[in-house]
Protein backbone atom coordinates (compact mmCIF):
# COMPACT_ATOMS: atom_id res chain seq x y z
CA UNK A 1 0.00 0.00 0.00
CA UNK A 2 1.13 3.55 -0.61
CA UNK A 3 1.58 6.12 1.86
CA UNK A 4 0.08 9.56 0.16
CA UNK A 5 2.59 12.46 -0.68
CA UNK A 6 2.11 14.98 1.89
CA UNK A 7 1.09 18.36 -0.49
CA UNK A 8 2.68 21.29 -0.88
CA UNK A 9 0.50 24.74 -0.24
CA UNK A 10 -0.12 24.82 -3.97
CA UNK A 11 0.76 23.53 -7.46
CA UNK A 12 3.08 25.92 -8.90
CA UNK A 13 4.39 26.17 -12.35
CA UNK A 14 8.46 25.27 -12.26
CA UNK A 15 10.61 24.98 -14.56
CA UNK A 16 14.31 22.63 -14.35
CA UNK A 17 17.07 23.05 -16.53
CA UNK A 18 19.59 20.41 -16.77
CA UNK A 19 18.05 16.92 -16.72
CA UNK A 20 21.23 14.94 -15.13
CA UNK A 21 21.15 13.33 -11.60
CA UNK A 22 20.07 16.29 -9.92
CA UNK A 23 17.54 18.01 -12.37
CA UNK A 24 15.99 15.01 -13.62
CA UNK A 25 15.12 13.66 -9.54
CA UNK A 26 13.96 17.40 -8.70
CA UNK A 27 12.04 17.51 -11.74
CA UNK A 28 10.03 14.07 -11.69
CA UNK A 29 9.69 14.36 -7.68
CA UNK A 30 8.16 17.50 -7.90
CA UNK A 31 5.53 16.22 -10.31
CA UNK A 32 5.56 13.83 -8.45
CA UNK A 33 4.34 16.44 -5.59
CA UNK A 34 1.72 18.08 -8.01
CA UNK A 35 3.65 20.76 -9.36
CA UNK A 36 3.54 21.43 -13.38
CA UNK A 37 6.87 20.47 -14.23
CA UNK A 38 8.95 22.03 -17.49
CA UNK A 39 12.30 20.58 -17.78
CA UNK A 40 15.12 21.61 -20.15
CA UNK A 41 17.89 19.59 -21.40
CA UNK A 42 20.49 20.67 -24.47
CA UNK A 43 21.86 17.07 -24.78
CA UNK A 44 20.16 15.68 -27.42
CA UNK A 45 20.79 12.32 -26.57
CA UNK A 46 19.09 12.45 -23.08
CA UNK A 47 16.47 14.13 -24.31
CA UNK A 48 15.10 11.69 -27.00
CA UNK A 49 15.62 9.27 -24.49
CA UNK A 50 13.18 11.20 -21.89
CA UNK A 51 10.87 12.18 -24.56
CA UNK A 52 10.59 8.30 -25.16
CA UNK A 53 9.96 8.30 -21.60
CA UNK A 54 13.18 6.58 -20.72
CA UNK A 55 15.23 7.58 -17.73
CA UNK A 56 18.84 8.51 -19.36
CA UNK A 57 20.61 7.78 -15.94
CA UNK A 58 20.05 4.22 -13.97
CA UNK A 59 18.64 5.77 -10.83
CA UNK A 60 15.84 3.01 -8.52
CA UNK A 61 12.00 4.95 -8.59
CA UNK A 62 13.02 7.46 -11.29
CA UNK A 63 11.56 5.29 -14.84
CA UNK A 64 7.90 5.00 -12.43
CA UNK A 65 8.30 8.77 -10.98
CA UNK A 66 8.94 9.92 -15.09
CA UNK A 67 6.18 8.12 -16.80
CA UNK A 68 3.42 9.24 -13.87
CA UNK A 69 4.26 12.43 -14.37
CA UNK A 70 4.27 12.89 -17.78
CA UNK A 71 1.12 10.54 -18.16
CA UNK A 72 -0.51 13.00 -15.81
CA UNK A 73 0.48 15.88 -18.01
CA UNK A 74 2.48 17.45 -15.21
CA UNK A 75 5.97 16.42 -16.49
CA UNK A 76 7.44 17.39 -20.01
CA UNK A 77 10.60 17.58 -21.81
CA UNK A 78 12.01 20.15 -24.19
CA UNK A 79 15.22 21.65 -25.33
CA UNK A 80 13.90 25.34 -25.96
CA UNK A 81 14.35 27.12 -22.65
CA UNK A 82 11.73 29.78 -24.40
CA UNK A 83 9.42 27.10 -24.14
CA UNK A 84 10.10 26.20 -20.36
CA UNK A 85 10.56 29.33 -18.66
CA UNK A 86 7.82 31.67 -19.26
CA UNK A 87 4.87 31.29 -17.01
CA UNK A 88 7.25 29.08 -14.43
CA UNK A 89 7.41 31.23 -11.16
CA UNK A 90 10.15 29.28 -10.30
CA UNK A 91 13.48 27.75 -12.26
CA UNK A 92 15.98 25.50 -10.61
CA UNK A 93 19.48 25.45 -12.27
CA UNK A 94 20.33 21.82 -11.82
CA UNK A 95 23.40 22.25 -14.58
CA UNK A 96 26.59 20.60 -13.83
CA UNK A 97 30.18 22.45 -12.02
CA UNK A 98 32.49 20.16 -12.35
CA UNK A 99 36.03 20.82 -11.25
CA UNK A 100 38.87 22.53 -12.92
CA UNK A 101 42.66 21.85 -12.05
CA UNK A 102 42.76 24.52 -9.61
CA UNK A 103 40.18 22.94 -7.34
CA UNK A 104 37.78 25.73 -8.34
CA UNK A 105 34.15 24.52 -10.12
CA UNK A 106 33.64 25.50 -13.32
CA UNK A 107 30.94 27.73 -13.47
CA UNK A 108 30.32 28.39 -16.95
CA UNK A 109 27.20 25.75 -17.71
CA UNK A 110 25.91 27.33 -15.03
CA UNK A 111 26.26 31.06 -16.24
CA UNK A 112 25.38 29.85 -19.35
CA UNK A 113 22.06 28.68 -18.21
CA UNK A 114 21.55 31.62 -15.53
CA UNK A 115 21.96 34.14 -18.51
CA UNK A 116 19.34 31.80 -20.98
CA UNK A 117 16.92 31.63 -18.01
CA UNK A 118 16.62 35.36 -17.81
CA UNK A 119 16.47 36.49 -21.27
CA UNK A 120 13.66 33.83 -21.54
CA UNK A 121 11.59 34.93 -18.67
CA UNK A 122 8.16 36.94 -19.08
CA UNK A 123 7.49 37.81 -16.13
CA UNK A 124 8.95 37.86 -12.40
CA UNK A 125 11.45 34.83 -11.53
CA UNK A 126 12.34 33.22 -8.53
CA UNK A 127 15.65 31.34 -10.00
CA UNK A 128 17.12 28.80 -7.35
CA UNK A 129 20.61 27.17 -7.92
CA UNK A 130 20.51 23.66 -6.93
CA UNK A 131 23.90 22.97 -8.25
CA UNK A 132 26.23 22.91 -5.82
CA UNK A 133 28.39 26.43 -5.77
CA UNK A 134 31.03 28.36 -4.16
CA UNK A 135 29.70 31.29 -1.43
CA UNK A 136 29.19 34.23 -3.22
CA UNK A 137 27.67 32.74 -6.65
CA UNK A 138 24.56 33.44 -6.61
CA UNK A 139 25.11 36.98 -6.13
CA UNK A 140 27.28 36.86 -9.30
CA UNK A 141 24.16 34.67 -10.97
CA UNK A 142 22.24 37.78 -9.74
CA UNK A 143 24.04 40.46 -11.40
CA UNK A 144 24.45 38.36 -14.73
CA UNK A 145 20.66 37.96 -14.78
CA UNK A 146 19.74 41.13 -13.99
CA UNK A 147 21.63 42.21 -17.50
CA UNK A 148 20.20 39.42 -19.55
CA UNK A 149 16.18 40.05 -18.15
CA UNK A 150 13.63 42.05 -20.48
CA UNK A 151 12.84 45.47 -19.72
CA UNK A 152 10.60 45.21 -15.91
CA UNK A 153 11.33 41.21 -15.63
CA UNK A 154 12.44 41.07 -12.20
CA UNK A 155 14.69 37.96 -11.26
CA UNK A 156 15.82 36.98 -7.71
CA UNK A 157 18.10 34.36 -7.60
CA UNK A 158 18.41 32.17 -4.34
CA UNK A 159 20.20 29.24 -2.99
CA UNK A 160 18.29 25.75 -2.53
CA UNK A 161 21.61 23.31 -2.67
CA UNK A 162 21.11 19.44 -2.90
CA UNK A 163 21.97 16.76 -0.47
CA UNK A 164 20.47 13.72 -2.60
CA UNK A 165 22.36 10.46 -2.91
CA UNK A 166 22.94 8.95 -6.34
CA UNK A 167 21.25 5.10 -6.08
CA UNK A 168 18.92 6.86 -3.34
CA UNK A 169 17.88 10.06 -5.16
CA UNK A 170 13.92 9.69 -4.94
CA UNK A 171 13.63 8.79 -1.36
CA UNK A 172 16.38 11.18 -0.39
CA UNK A 173 13.99 13.79 -2.26
CA UNK A 174 10.94 12.47 -0.45
CA UNK A 175 12.23 12.04 3.14
CA UNK A 176 15.28 14.79 3.29
CA UNK A 177 17.10 15.24 6.48
CA UNK A 178 16.72 19.13 5.76
CA UNK A 179 15.61 21.39 2.96
CA UNK A 180 17.98 24.25 2.83
CA UNK A 181 16.69 27.94 1.31
CA UNK A 182 18.62 30.50 0.87
CA UNK A 183 17.39 33.86 0.14
CA UNK A 184 18.58 37.43 1.00
CA UNK A 185 14.63 38.48 0.69
CA UNK A 186 11.56 37.49 2.60
CA UNK A 187 9.25 36.66 -0.46
CA UNK A 188 11.84 34.97 -2.75
CA UNK A 189 12.46 32.77 -0.01
CA UNK A 190 8.69 31.91 1.00
CA UNK A 191 8.09 31.57 -2.76
CA UNK A 192 10.71 28.75 -2.95
CA UNK A 193 9.65 27.14 0.52
CA UNK A 194 6.15 26.88 -0.29
CA UNK A 195 7.04 24.36 -3.25
CA UNK A 196 8.08 21.89 0.11
CA UNK A 197 5.42 20.06 1.57
CA UNK A 198 5.48 22.03 4.78
CA UNK A 199 6.09 18.45 7.41
CA UNK A 200 9.45 18.77 5.46
CA UNK A 201 12.46 19.90 8.15
CA UNK A 202 13.50 23.52 6.43
CA UNK A 203 16.58 25.50 6.94
CA UNK A 204 15.73 28.85 5.98
CA UNK A 205 19.28 31.61 5.81
CA UNK A 206 20.89 33.56 3.89
CA UNK A 207 22.72 32.92 0.21
CA UNK A 208 26.00 32.52 0.97
CA UNK A 209 25.36 30.46 4.26
CA UNK A 210 23.19 28.03 2.17
CA UNK A 211 25.82 27.39 -0.60
CA UNK A 212 28.50 27.04 2.16
CA UNK A 213 26.29 24.38 4.08
CA UNK A 214 26.37 22.50 1.12
CA UNK A 215 30.37 22.57 0.94
CA UNK A 216 30.50 22.03 4.14
CA UNK A 217 28.32 18.69 4.56
CA UNK A 218 30.24 17.25 1.81
CA UNK A 219 33.61 17.84 3.43
CA UNK A 220 32.36 16.40 6.64
CA UNK A 221 31.56 13.24 5.09
CA UNK A 222 34.60 13.11 3.16
CA UNK A 223 36.42 13.50 6.49
CA UNK A 224 34.48 10.36 7.98
CA UNK A 225 35.81 8.30 5.25
CA UNK A 226 39.40 9.28 4.75
CA UNK A 227 39.18 9.04 8.99
CA UNK A 228 38.06 5.28 8.56
CA UNK A 229 40.64 4.55 5.85
CA UNK A 230 43.53 6.24 7.94
CA UNK A 231 42.48 4.01 11.03
CA UNK A 232 42.29 1.05 8.81
CA UNK A 233 45.50 1.78 7.89
CA UNK A 234 46.56 1.79 11.36
CA UNK A 235 44.89 -1.30 12.41
CA UNK A 236 46.81 -3.15 9.57
CA UNK A 237 49.87 -2.40 11.65
CA UNK A 238 48.68 -2.99 14.85
CA UNK A 239 47.07 -6.17 14.29
CA UNK A 240 43.68 -4.62 14.79
CA UNK A 241 40.46 -5.01 12.61
CA UNK A 242 39.13 -2.26 11.45
CA UNK A 243 35.54 -3.60 10.58
CA UNK A 244 34.96 -3.98 14.17
CA UNK A 245 37.20 -0.48 15.68
CA UNK A 246 34.99 1.21 12.93
CA UNK A 247 31.65 -0.50 14.04
CA UNK A 248 32.91 0.31 17.74
CA UNK A 249 34.09 4.31 16.85
CA UNK A 250 30.71 4.40 15.06
CA UNK A 251 28.06 3.35 18.08
CA UNK A 252 28.62 6.18 19.53
CA UNK A 253 25.57 8.85 18.78
CA UNK A 254 28.27 11.55 18.69
CA UNK A 255 29.96 10.26 15.90
CA UNK A 256 27.87 8.15 13.84
CA UNK A 257 28.38 4.78 11.46
CA UNK A 258 27.13 6.14 8.28
CA UNK A 259 30.25 7.03 6.50
CA UNK A 260 32.34 5.55 8.39
CA UNK A 261 33.51 2.85 6.03
CA UNK A 262 36.99 2.00 5.11
CA UNK A 263 37.88 1.23 1.24
CA UNK A 264 39.43 2.63 -1.77
CA UNK A 265 38.32 5.79 -0.92
CA UNK A 266 35.58 8.21 -1.85
CA UNK A 267 34.82 9.07 -5.01
CA UNK A 268 31.62 10.59 -7.41
CA UNK A 269 31.18 13.12 -9.17
CA UNK A 270 30.45 15.43 -5.61
CA UNK A 271 32.69 14.56 -2.51
CA UNK A 272 36.49 15.70 -4.25
CA UNK A 273 35.31 18.42 -6.55
CA UNK A 274 33.35 20.08 -3.40
CA UNK A 275 36.18 19.00 -0.97
CA UNK A 276 38.13 20.23 -3.37
CA UNK A 277 36.22 23.46 -4.40
CA UNK A 278 35.75 24.33 -0.48
CA UNK A 279 39.96 24.60 -0.18
CA UNK A 280 40.46 26.42 -3.18
CA UNK A 281 37.78 28.99 -2.09
CA UNK A 282 39.41 29.52 1.42
CA UNK A 283 42.84 29.98 -0.29
CA UNK A 284 41.41 32.36 -2.22
CA UNK A 285 41.08 33.90 0.58
CA UNK A 286 43.80 33.51 2.29
CA UNK A 287 41.98 30.95 4.84
CA UNK A 288 43.58 27.45 5.92
CA UNK A 289 41.34 24.24 5.87
CA UNK A 290 44.27 21.56 7.10
CA UNK A 291 41.27 19.79 8.03
CA UNK A 292 39.98 19.36 4.64
CA UNK A 293 43.17 18.92 2.90
CA UNK A 294 44.12 16.26 4.58
CA UNK A 295 40.48 14.31 3.87
CA UNK A 296 41.97 14.55 -0.26
CA UNK A 297 45.34 13.66 1.06
CA UNK A 298 44.10 10.35 2.64
CA UNK A 299 41.92 9.50 -0.37
CA UNK A 300 44.77 9.55 -2.61
CA UNK A 301 46.32 7.32 -0.27
CA UNK A 302 43.51 5.04 0.11
CA UNK A 303 43.16 4.76 -4.12
CA UNK A 304 46.79 4.50 -4.38
CA UNK A 305 47.43 1.43 -2.19
CA UNK A 306 45.35 -1.01 -3.94
CA UNK A 307 48.09 -1.04 -6.84
CA UNK A 308 50.45 -0.54 -4.30
CA UNK A 309 49.41 -3.87 -2.01
CA UNK A 310 48.83 -5.79 -5.32
CA UNK A 311 52.80 -5.03 -6.53
CA UNK A 312 54.11 -6.33 -3.01
CA UNK A 313 52.14 -9.27 -3.49
CA UNK A 314 52.50 -10.42 -7.17
CA UNK A 315 56.04 -8.05 -7.96
CA UNK A 316 55.88 -5.66 -10.49
CA UNK A 317 52.63 -5.79 -12.44
CA UNK A 318 53.85 -5.63 -16.38
CA UNK A 319 52.00 -8.57 -18.18
CA UNK A 320 49.79 -9.50 -15.35
CA UNK A 321 46.52 -10.40 -15.71
CA UNK A 322 43.81 -8.22 -13.38
CA UNK A 323 40.86 -8.79 -12.95
CA UNK A 324 38.63 -5.96 -11.34
CA UNK A 325 35.00 -6.16 -10.56
CA UNK A 326 33.06 -2.89 -10.28
CA UNK A 327 33.46 -0.03 -11.88
CA UNK A 328 30.64 2.52 -10.31
CA UNK A 329 32.32 4.58 -7.78
CA UNK A 330 29.63 2.75 -5.12
CA UNK A 331 26.47 0.21 -6.02
CA UNK A 332 23.34 1.45 -7.47
CA UNK A 333 24.30 3.55 -9.45
CA UNK A 334 26.62 4.03 -13.90
CA UNK A 335 28.11 7.12 -12.08
CA UNK A 336 32.00 6.51 -13.25
CA UNK A 337 32.55 9.87 -12.38
CA UNK A 338 35.82 10.00 -10.28
CA UNK A 339 35.45 6.20 -9.12
CA UNK A 340 38.00 5.05 -7.48
CA UNK A 341 37.82 1.70 -9.22
CA UNK A 342 38.12 3.56 -12.63
CA UNK A 343 41.56 5.33 -10.46
CA UNK A 344 42.68 1.70 -10.32
CA UNK A 345 42.53 0.38 -13.85
CA UNK A 346 44.08 3.57 -14.83
CA UNK A 347 47.15 2.66 -12.62
CA UNK A 348 46.94 -0.59 -13.35
CA UNK A 349 47.07 -0.12 -16.99
CA UNK A 350 49.93 2.76 -16.68
CA UNK A 351 51.54 -0.16 -15.09
CA UNK A 352 51.96 -2.17 -17.70
CA UNK A 353 48.98 -4.91 -16.36
CA UNK A 354 46.33 -6.29 -18.65
CA UNK A 355 43.00 -5.90 -17.10
CA UNK A 356 39.63 -7.00 -17.64
CA UNK A 357 36.50 -5.46 -15.98
CA UNK A 358 32.97 -6.32 -14.89
CA UNK A 359 30.12 -4.29 -13.52
CA UNK A 360 26.69 -5.21 -13.27
CA UNK A 361 25.54 -1.27 -14.50
CA UNK A 362 28.16 0.55 -14.94
CA UNK A 363 29.47 0.83 -18.77
CA UNK A 364 31.83 3.71 -19.20
CA UNK A 365 32.37 4.12 -22.64
CA UNK A 366 36.64 4.67 -22.63
CA UNK A 367 36.69 1.24 -20.88
CA UNK A 368 34.58 -0.51 -23.19
CA UNK A 369 37.68 -2.65 -24.43
CA UNK A 370 38.04 -4.20 -21.01
CA UNK A 371 34.51 -4.95 -20.08
CA UNK A 372 33.38 -8.68 -20.15
CA UNK A 373 29.67 -9.94 -20.18
CA UNK A 374 30.24 -11.34 -16.36
CA UNK A 375 32.31 -11.48 -12.85
CA UNK A 376 33.43 -15.12 -14.06
CA UNK A 377 34.90 -14.43 -17.54
CA UNK A 378 36.58 -11.34 -16.52
CA UNK A 379 38.16 -13.31 -14.07
CA UNK A 380 39.58 -15.88 -16.26
CA UNK A 381 42.91 -16.21 -16.27
CA UNK A 382 43.52 -13.63 -13.92
CA UNK A 383 46.86 -13.83 -11.66
CA UNK A 384 44.70 -11.74 -9.33
CA UNK A 385 41.09 -10.00 -9.29
CA UNK A 386 40.29 -6.77 -7.20
CA UNK A 387 36.83 -6.09 -5.99
CA UNK A 388 36.24 -2.39 -6.23
CA UNK A 389 32.66 -1.98 -5.93
CA UNK A 390 30.60 -3.03 -3.08
CA UNK A 391 27.87 -4.44 -5.49
CA UNK A 392 25.57 -6.59 -4.00
CA UNK A 393 25.90 -9.30 -6.54
CA UNK A 394 29.46 -9.45 -6.32
CA UNK A 395 28.86 -10.99 -3.16
CA UNK A 396 26.90 -13.43 -4.04
CA UNK A 397 29.87 -14.33 -6.77
CA UNK A 398 30.59 -18.53 -6.25
CA UNK A 399 34.31 -18.47 -4.63
CA UNK A 400 34.95 -21.42 -6.09
CA UNK A 401 34.04 -20.51 -9.89
CA UNK A 402 36.36 -17.72 -9.36
CA UNK A 403 38.62 -19.86 -7.92
CA UNK A 404 38.56 -21.95 -11.15
CA UNK A 405 38.55 -19.10 -13.68
CA UNK A 406 41.93 -17.72 -12.26
CA UNK A 407 45.27 -18.53 -13.04
CA UNK A 408 46.37 -17.21 -9.46
CA UNK A 409 44.91 -17.12 -6.49
CA UNK A 410 44.95 -13.14 -5.05
CA UNK A 411 41.83 -11.45 -4.69
CA UNK A 412 41.70 -7.84 -3.10
CA UNK A 413 38.22 -7.43 -1.72
CA UNK A 414 38.56 -3.55 -0.85
CA UNK A 415 34.85 -3.33 -0.06
CA UNK A 416 34.99 -6.48 1.74
CA UNK A 417 31.74 -7.97 0.14
CA UNK A 418 33.00 -11.71 -0.22
CA UNK A 419 33.12 -14.29 2.36
CA UNK A 420 36.41 -15.12 3.74
CA UNK A 421 35.96 -17.92 5.17
CA UNK A 422 34.06 -19.48 1.91
CA UNK A 423 36.83 -18.15 -0.54
CA UNK A 424 39.69 -19.49 1.79
CA UNK A 425 37.94 -22.84 1.02
CA UNK A 426 37.72 -22.21 -2.32
CA UNK A 427 41.88 -21.67 -2.59
CA UNK A 428 41.53 -18.08 -2.69
CA UNK A 429 43.93 -15.79 -0.37
CA UNK A 430 41.66 -12.57 0.29
CA UNK A 431 43.39 -9.32 1.33
CA UNK A 432 41.28 -7.16 3.34
CA UNK A 433 41.84 -3.44 3.79
CA UNK A 434 42.31 -2.71 7.77
CA UNK A 435 42.95 -6.32 8.51
CA UNK A 436 46.57 -7.74 8.82
CA UNK A 437 48.20 -10.89 9.91
CA UNK A 438 50.25 -9.18 12.83
CA UNK A 439 50.02 -11.98 16.03
CA UNK A 440 52.86 -10.59 17.82
CA UNK A 441 53.70 -7.66 20.14
CA UNK A 442 54.93 -4.91 17.94
CA UNK A 443 57.37 -3.02 18.21
CA UNK A 444 55.48 0.27 20.24
CA UNK A 445 54.24 -2.29 22.87
CA UNK A 446 57.48 -3.91 23.73
CA UNK A 447 59.29 -0.87 25.89
CA UNK A 448 55.88 -0.22 27.99
CA UNK A 449 56.14 -4.01 28.60
CA UNK A 450 59.63 -3.85 29.79
CA UNK A 451 58.87 -1.02 31.32
CA UNK A 452 56.12 -3.03 33.52
CA UNK A 453 58.12 -5.84 33.63
CA UNK A 454 61.06 -4.02 35.46
CA UNK A 455 58.62 -2.44 37.50
CA UNK A 456 57.05 -5.67 38.80
CA UNK A 457 60.40 -7.75 38.87
CA UNK A 458 62.30 -5.02 40.85
N1 LIG B 1 25.02 13.88 -8.73
C1 LIG B 1 24.82 14.06 -7.44
O1 LIG B 1 24.76 13.12 -6.65
C2 LIG B 1 24.67 15.45 -6.88
C3 LIG B 1 24.16 15.61 -5.59
C4 LIG B 1 24.01 16.91 -5.09
C5 LIG B 1 24.41 17.99 -5.86
N2 LIG B 1 24.93 17.80 -7.10
C6 LIG B 1 25.31 18.97 -7.89
O2 LIG B 1 24.25 19.23 -8.81
C7 LIG B 1 24.76 19.71 -10.06
C8 LIG B 1 24.33 18.79 -11.20
O3 LIG B 1 24.85 17.51 -10.98
P1 LIG B 1 24.42 16.27 -11.88
O4 LIG B 1 25.13 15.09 -11.32
O5 LIG B 1 22.94 16.23 -12.00
O6 LIG B 1 25.07 16.70 -13.29
P2 LIG B 1 24.84 16.04 -14.72
O7 LIG B 1 26.04 16.39 -15.50
O8 LIG B 1 24.40 14.62 -14.57
O9 LIG B 1 23.59 16.84 -15.30
C9 LIG B 1 23.63 18.15 -15.75
C10 LIG B 1 22.72 18.24 -16.98
O10 LIG B 1 22.56 19.59 -17.33
C11 LIG B 1 22.49 19.68 -18.76
N3 LIG B 1 22.74 21.08 -19.11
C12 LIG B 1 23.84 21.82 -18.90
N4 LIG B 1 23.66 23.07 -19.30
C13 LIG B 1 22.40 23.15 -19.79
C14 LIG B 1 21.63 24.19 -20.35
N5 LIG B 1 22.09 25.43 -20.49
N6 LIG B 1 20.36 23.89 -20.76
C15 LIG B 1 19.87 22.65 -20.63
N7 LIG B 1 20.56 21.62 -20.10
C16 LIG B 1 21.81 21.87 -19.67
C17 LIG B 1 23.54 18.69 -19.21
O11 LIG B 1 23.36 18.30 -20.56
C18 LIG B 1 23.30 17.55 -18.23
O12 LIG B 1 22.36 16.61 -18.72
C19 LIG B 1 26.29 19.80 -9.86
O13 LIG B 1 26.61 21.09 -9.40
C20 LIG B 1 26.54 18.80 -8.75
O14 LIG B 1 27.70 19.11 -8.01
C21 LIG B 1 25.05 16.55 -7.65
Amino acid sequence: MHTPLPAPERATDICVVGAGYVGLTAAACFAALGHRVRCVEHDERRLSQLLRGETPIYEPGLDVLLHDGMQAGRLSFTSMIEDAVPGAEVAFLCVGTPPRADGHPDLRQLAAAAGEVAAAATGDLVVAVKSTVPPGTCEAMQLLSDDAAGPGVRISVASNPEFLRESQAVGDFFHPDRVVVGADDEATGSTLASLYPSEWPMLRCDRRSSELIKYASNTFLALKISFANEIAGLCEHVGAEAVSVLAGVGMDQRIGSSFLAHGPGFGGSCLTKDVSGLVATADALGCTTPVARAALDVNAWARGRVVDKLTTLLGPLAGKRIAVLGLAFKPGTDDVRDSPAVTIVERLLAEGAEVSTFDPVAKPEPLRHLQQPDAYRAASGADALVIATAWPELALLDPARLGAAMSGCVVMDTVGVLDPGAAAIAGLEVILPGRSTVDTFHPVMVPPLEWALDAALA
